[in-house]
């Protein structure tokens, strides 16, 4: 039953406290990624855990700049999981996106916020994106799937309405 409620009462998080995510619980979400499912086990996805600020919020900078705009699409969160995939290895995205299932459930099951911020694809097809990749230590050719920002929630929002129709049984 507590995993099934973790599943239902895990929201997105817009608001977060200034503290830093602790290593112990950084540790226990990065694992569940890695224990994510893989096509044929491929286990192409690469997660990369930034707590650096001047990392931080140049990843938020580029982020805003593929919507145009120069807010901090990570709302404040002082953590970040960059998930990319190596396409060379195929499937990426369906991959990746359940690495980042699991990272946002694994969050909610240790008191941490979370939510997906899109536009990794784009961050990282840029050159400066790909600097970032290749001064990681890592190939420039992967691939962005998603961000997953983490931090103390500072907000407990309600879950929206599920929507109908969404559930065929048959027999
Ligand atoms: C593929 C994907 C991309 C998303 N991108 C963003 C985003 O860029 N910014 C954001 O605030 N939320 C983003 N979200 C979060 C969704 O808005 C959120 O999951 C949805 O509103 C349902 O809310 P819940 O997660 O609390 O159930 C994304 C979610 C997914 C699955």
């Amino acid at each position: 039953m507590e995993a099934m409620n973790n599943l239902l009462e895990r929201r997105s998080i817009r608001r977060y406290t200034e503290e830093q995510v602790s290593d112990e619980l950084l540790d226990q979400v990065l694992e569940a990624g890695l224990f994510a499912p893989t096509g044929m086990n491929r286990q192409n996805v690469v997660m990369v855990a930034v707590r650096d600020k001047e990392t931080r919020d140049c990843l938020s900078r580029m982020n805003a700049a593929v919507m145009g705009h120069d807010g901090d699409p990570f709302y404040g969160a002082p953590c970040v999981i960059v998930v990319l995939g190596d396409p060379e290895n195929y499937p990426v995205v369906e991959n990746g996106s359940l690495v980042l299932g699991n990272l946002m459930n694994a969050a909610h099951a240790v008191g941490l916020g979370s939510c997906w911020i899109h536009r990794a694809k784009q961050t990282f097809e840029t050159e400066e994106g790909k600097a970032l990749l290749r001064a990681w230590g890592l190939k420039d050719t992967l691939v962005g799937i998603g961000n997953c920002i983490l931090g103390y929630p500072a907000e407990s929002p309600e879950a929206k309405p599920r929507l109908d129709g969404r559930i065929v049984k048959i027999g």
